[in-house]
């Protein structure tokens, strides 16, 4: 299995054990890999999805998205959120087994917790899709669609770089590091990524952790839940920065960049230069007023069209397109994979990143 197909990422992402979650090394587009693809189903069956929790927005349109998907290609789409978390996922997904769905769609708010679960759709006969997130630990899924998430952090990390450089020529600077919650298994492979571009510019000096938290474990915010990442704000506010400042923050998504931003305010600090992810409206808002210094675009709807046109070639019997068959190692098995490539977006690209997003589109005209 080729898990990592370059050297420079080999020491970031040497800390994933169970995990080999890079966009590296990648196989070109091509059909097969999984376990499904012969025989289809009736046309009009249903499919399942389950989706943690309303985190950021991307999920919410996810929702709205799928049902509409799903239901214009004629099937018969049971969308539901697990808001209490994991144990609220694993009887939603129990029960949505009952409706007998010929897909599972998964978004896992933890991939390892529901091993139970997606034994018993496997036994009932359904085909697992992992979305988003991986599903960890099990045999019992047969793909995953997302964008390629240590890309996002190399983003995020080069994006972090630049902004500092483009305010100040020269370092040292002084950064904090920012991590999603452990729970969900993109969180440490966004880390990773980043790190595999700020880990050297730390170890020579150029980029100072005045905190000294720079492992991930250091890092994470619980359950992506803003008020942790602007209480862990706070605290580093008041036990590093009173007379030092506080240059660049990495911030794995919108929402916790601008819990960030909120503390930082608070605090009647500068704006540090800050990424985010997901291209949320208040964020990209924030990136034309010159605040928030970077997001990235992954489009939900691009994901979700994929994730539909997965549950069509089931139906239809055929082979799935896949683009990865290497580098998604559950712990368990590698999992064919396609993955989508996410972009940057700073206020360089801002005005035409979205020309044709709905929402976005008309916001940065
Ligand atoms: C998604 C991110 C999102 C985060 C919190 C992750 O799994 O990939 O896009 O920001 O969850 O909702």
């Amino acid at each position: 299995m080729r898990m990592f197909g370059k050297a420079g990422k080999a020491a970031a992402v040497a800390a994933i054990t169970a995990l080999a979650l890079t966009g590296c090394g990648r196989s070109e587009p091509t059909t097969g890999g999984g376990t499904e693809g012969a025989g289809g189903f009736e046309e009009g069956a249903s499919i399942a999805v389950a989706l943690p929790q309303k985190t950021s927005e991307n999920w919410v349109l996810a929702e709205k998205l799928f049902n509409d998907g799903l239901t214009d290609a004629g099937f018969k789409p049971d969308v539901q959120f697990a808001n209490a978390g994991v144990s609220e996922q694993q009887n939603q997904i129990s029960a949505m087994i009952t409706k007998n769905p010929k897909v599972l769609i998964v978004g896992a708010v933890d991939g390892t917790q529901l091993g139970t679960q997606l034994k018993q759709a496997k036994d009932a006969g359904a085909t697992i899709i992992a979305y988003d997130r991986l599903l960890l630990n099990t045999e019992n899924v047969d793909y995953y669609v997302a964008y390629d998430n240590f890309k996002v952090g190399e983003l995020q990390g080069k994006a972090l770089l630049e902004g500092l450089q483009a305010k100040k020529p020269s370092g040292p600077y002084n950064i904090e590091l920012f991590a999603g919650s452990p729970d969900d298994a993109n969180a440490k492979v966004f880390f990773d990524g980043a790190m595999s571009v700020l880990k050297p510019k730390i170890d020579d000096g150029t980029l100072k952790v005045l905190s000294g938290q720079t492992s991930f474990e250091q890092a994470v915010t619980q359950a992506w839940k803003s008020e942790n990442a602007q209480r862990r704000a706070d605290t580093l506010l008041t036990g590093n920065y009173t007379s030092e400042s506080l240059d660049g923050v990495l911030s794995p998504n919108d929402t916790l960049a601008r819990a960030v931003l909120t503390s930082v305010k608070a605090a009647g600090k500068p704006i540090p230069v800050i990424t985010g992810q997901d291209s949320e409206v208040e964020s990209v808002k924030s990136i034309l007023a010159g605040e928030q210094y970077s997001t990235i675009n992954k489009d939900t709807r691009k994901l979700v069209e994929h994730a539909i046109t997965m549950v069509k070639d089931l139906q239809a019997g055929k082979e799935l397109e896949i683009n990865d068959k290497d580098s998604y190692n559950n712990g368990v098995k590698t999992v064919p994979a396609y993955l989508l490539e996410p972009v940057i977006v700073t206020s360089a690209n801002v005005k035409t990143a979205y020309t044709d997003d709905p929402i976005l589109g008309p916001i940065t005209k």
